[in-house]
């Protein structure tokens, strides 16, 4: 196992009590175990290799040993669990600004893809525990491309992923795009907590779907016009007919109408 050091990290939380691994199935599980025996809010488990990288829509995630950085974040939210939706605003805002720190154009593809360039550059989800009146834990599970090749990638997601090394031409220090990244979500994390409009400001800033036209199609088969995103993360799509539509995060996968993004 290399030893990753953090020394930039600004967080008060985020990152500090950190367990780096060389070979998991999944980083969510390895959280689950972690949860289980307490592990504090803020905690980041991050794993060289999965190989059993789980993304959205039961997709693999492809988690090749030391290219990419692959981990999860336990939050333990003092949050009502009927407002855990927001959740999910905080985590693409934190990753883009992290990465526009490090000078990347990165923008978000509703709900939570990071894209750059119009490529997918990292991808998230979330899982949580509790009960209808509390949140026991939110566990973030963040996967970033940082020094993938193309051939790294199977054919099929060869035109639209994209790591940072490629996009750049530069090999990239994980370690260098985690503290960044960590130092931004922990920010994005306490205005969700505290300030969700401005956490919501952010977000509208940083999207690439909302102000185009997008295709929705999964639960829900709706085009239009991406006007904006409501206080549960939901997008707000208005077709051709004036109905405006609430697309949720669960049941569509949206497109805009020229491609990926
Ligand atoms: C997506 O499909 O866009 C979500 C991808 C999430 C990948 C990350 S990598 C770390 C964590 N562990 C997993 O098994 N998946 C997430």
């Amino acid at each position: 196992m290399n030893i990753f050091e953090l020394k930039d990290l600004k967080t008060k939380d985020f990152g500090r009590a950190f367990v780096h691994l060389e070979t998991v199935e999944s980083t969510f599980l390895t959280m689950r175990e972690f949860e289980k025996q307490g592990a504090v809010h803020g905690c980041v488990v991050l794993a060289d290799e999965q190989t059993l990288g789980r993304g959205r829509f039961s997709r693999r995630w492809e988690s090749g040993k030391g290219l990419g950085l692959y981990f999860n974040l336990l939050l333990r939210p003092d949050l009502s669990p009927t407002l855990a939706p927001r959740l999910i605003l905080f985590a693409a805002v934190g990753v883009a600004q992290g990465l526009r720190d490090l000078g990347f154009e990165a923008k978000i593809k509703w709900p939570n893809d990071i894209v750059i360039s119009g490529k997918k550059v990292c991808g998230m989800l979330m899982e949580s525990g509790g009960d209808m009146e509390h949140l026991r834990y939110v566990s973030a599970g963040i996967g970033i491309n940082v020094n993938q090749t193309l051939s790294d990638f199977p054919d099929e997601l060869q035109e639209k992923a994209a790591s940072l090394f490629i996009l750049s031409g530069r090999e990239q220090s994980r370690e260098t795009v985690l503290t960044a990244v960590l130092n931004r979500l922990e920010e994005n994390y306490y205005l969700c907590i505290n300030n969700y409009e401005e956490l919501s400001e952010n977000y509208t800033r940083l999207s690439a779907t909302v102000g185009h036209e997008v295709v929705a199609s999964g639960g829900s088969e709706v085009s239009g016009f991406a006007e904006g995103i409501n206080e549960d993360g939901e997008l707000l799509v208005r077709d051709k007919k004036g109905v405006l539509h609430a697309l949720n995060i669960g049941d569509v996968s949206v497109r805009g109408v020229m491609g990926y993004v």
